[in-house]
């Protein structure tokens, strides 16, 4: 009889095509109420003799059963993820589909290798708001109420916050980041050794001008900062930006409100037929504006200028981006035109470089 039903087990739990048909069939040998369960409840009636016989039996059934019973459920999990594998196959031979690449684009390109240059020499950086008002954007950087240089700004005004009174209230979009020097002083106890970068805002539109456009500003000031730490500073600045150990620079007096004295740094070039080539030349190229910050500026900023001073620098990011990476027309930066990006647009890979080519 047991061999009869060691049978009808085996039979079941070998044609069990899926696990509930597997489990249907678990329940009925040994469930509970399953049939190996129900003839050990038995045992009791029979002789002391037979119950030993039977006992014995009915336990190696009972694990012969649970052996099959383990095998089949290895086999059918194996087989249904067989069956998955064999569905969801991919094909790896596939070719990559030749769809739009991102690219870095050249300002955030050349923001992260300014920041890469300045880190290294110990600057940290600061930013600001773009809706300025006109005590930041001029007053507090010493241009006089109804100086010219306040005009050449083309500054877009919006209309006056109400709860604010003078120079406070006139609201507009900084026209420079050397808002951040007030700010920042403001904000902060001396010595400063800052770059901020940032979007700045003038009513200007051609091949060299945008309405919005970067820039990146410097402050260091300390207690012995003189002319020559603001040479040396932006001598080193040009020269691993664009990667020219031998980079010519020279300064030129100009004139900001903000400093005092104030200079324009030149890089060495050279133009040849139409073309511009950054390095030794017989010309000179204008990169950015600089200074020793005027004490007026760091008294409006609660900085005693007869224990701090130091200088000061501002420049335009997409003009230095021009410049090293041969763009010749800004207002394509700002057009969004995949060919363009794609072509001037750097590997989301790549580290920014300090400077690309020697060093
Ligand atoms: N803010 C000036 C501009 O937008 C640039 C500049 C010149 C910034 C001289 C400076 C500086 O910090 O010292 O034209």
């Amino acid at each position: 009889m047991i061999a009869q039903l060691k049978a009808q087990l085996t039979d079941m739990v070998g044609s069990a095509k899926d696990l509930n048909a597997l489990e249907e069939a678990r329940v009925t040998a040994l469930g509970k109420k399953g049939r190996i369960t129900d003839l050990m409840k038995t045992l009791g009636t029979l002789s002391p003799e037979e119950r030993k016989t039977t006992g014995a039996e009915l336990n190696t059934l009972k694990d012969e059963i649970s052996a099959l019973i383990e095998k089949q459920e290895q086999a059918l999990k194996k087989q249904a993820l067989d069956a998955r594998l064999a569905h969801e196959k991919m094909d790896v031979t596939l070719s990559v589909r030749p769809q739009a690449k991102g690219t870095i684009h050249p300002i955030s390109q050349t923001m992260d290798e300014l920041v890469s240059i300045f880190g290294a020499m110990g600057f940290s950086v600061a930013e600001g708001p773009d809706i300025e008002d006109d005590w930041h954007n001029f007053t507090a950087l010493n241009f006089p109420p109804g100086h010219p240089a306040r005009e050449m700004h083309d500054t877009f005004y919006l209309p006056d916050d109400p709860k604010q009174t003078g120079d406070a209230a006139k609201k507009l979009l900084r026209t420079h980041t050397s808002t951040m020097q007030v700010r920042h002083m403001m904000a902060n106890k001396p010595p400063y050794k800052i770059i901020v970068m940032g979007r700045t805002y003038r009513s200007d539109y051609d091949m060299t001008h945008t309405p919005m456009f970067h820039q990146i500003e410097g402050l260091v000031i300390d207690k012995d900062i003189h002319m020559g730490h603001l040479k040396g500073c932006l001598m080193d600045f040009a020269r691993a930006y664009f990667g020219m150990d031998q980079l010519p620079v020279r300064f030129r007096p100009s004139f900001f409100p903000f400093t005092e004295p104030s200079a324009e740094m030149d890089i060495g070039c050279s133009r040849k037929d139409g073309g511009l080539k950054i390095g030794a030349g017989d010309d000179w190229l204008e990169i950015l504006g600089c200074g020793m910050v005027h004490p007026n500026v760091l008294k409006n900023c609660g900085v005693d200028p007869d224990e701090y001073q130091g200088f000061a620098f501002g420049m335009g990011v997409e003009r230095i981006a021009m410049l090293k990476y041969g763009i010749p027309d800004l207002r394509t930066f700002f057009d969004s035109d995949v060919r363009w990006l794609s072509h001037y647009g750097f590997d989301p890979l790549d580290r920014p470089n300090r400077a690309t080519g020697s060093k």
